[in-house]
């Protein structure tokens, strides 16, 4: 199989990737580039079509310039292996604010104004078929920004919501924070199920005959066609 297209489409995703969170790194849209230790533009791939959007950058992400590498971090990652069966590296983690805002408070509205757009920009590159909205503030925005009504976290988490936008068919679907299910136990029981459904989404997905480049991969899963790759 001729897979050229394959990588010239990855490479230029990934370098239209690190143009925006070079961007990013230079960013002084609000006051949060003051008191950051360093900036948080997001990490991972676009091969699964998965993309998990948190609030933003804790203690641990600020020192380390990295999404979800702290406690939560660890769940996530866990249960992205463990029920979903990928790699961290194969989906693409990032957060509404790419700065920690001080002592871990919630993002001010004037903040997720100013940062949203690179966001955006990056799910446009992306194109993914799923996006997962950890916790409120994820998807809150998430689900204004593609004209869906979000009742509040309780109400909808768990809940799949298929939209057509202009890459393709996008679901969505919003789940408790994994810093919540952490303080909360009783909430991991709801993540650890509303992982298991998640699976299903990946699995549809994975049925699906063109994967989001594009290409026809005559049934096979995304899976089998990249290993092929390697
Ligand atoms: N919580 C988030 O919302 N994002 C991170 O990157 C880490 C913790």
């Amino acid at each position: 199989m001729d897979n050229s297209n394959v990588i010239i489409n990855e490479n230029s995703a990934t370098e239209k990737l690190e143009l925006i969170a070079e961007k990013i790194r230079r960013c002084k849209r609000c006051d949060l580039w003051k008191t950051k230790t360093n900036y948080v533009p997001g990490e991972g791939s676009g091969y699964s079509g998965i993309v998990f959007v948190g609030e933003a950058p804790g203690r641990e992400e600020d020192i380390q310039g990295r999404p979800f590498v702290g406690n939560a971090g660890k769940l996530l990652t866990e249960m992205i292996e463990e029920k979903l069966g990928l790699k961290r590296n194969q989906v693409f983690i990032a957060n509404v604010l790419k700065c920690r805002p001080p002592n871990n408070r919630d993002p001010l509205p004037e903040e997720v104004e100013a940062c949203k757009p690179y966001l955006f920009e990056q799910l446009k590159i992306l194109k993914p078929s799923v996006i997962v909205c950890l916790g409120r503030h994820s998807a809150s925005l998430i689900f204004n920004h593609f004209n869906l009504t979000f009742p509040g976290i309780t109400r909808i988490r768990g809940k799949p919501f298929e939209i057509a936008v202009e890459w393709g068919k996008l679901r969505l679907i919003a789940i408790y924070h994994p810093a919540a299910a952490l303080y909360r136990p009783q909430l991991k029981e709801h993540l650890e199920k509303d992982f298991s459904k998640l699976k299903e989404f990946v699995r549809m997905d994975k049925k699906s005959s063109k994967n989001k480049l594009g290409l026809k991969t005559k049934n096979k899963t995304l899976k089998d066609f990249f290993s092929e790759l390697l």
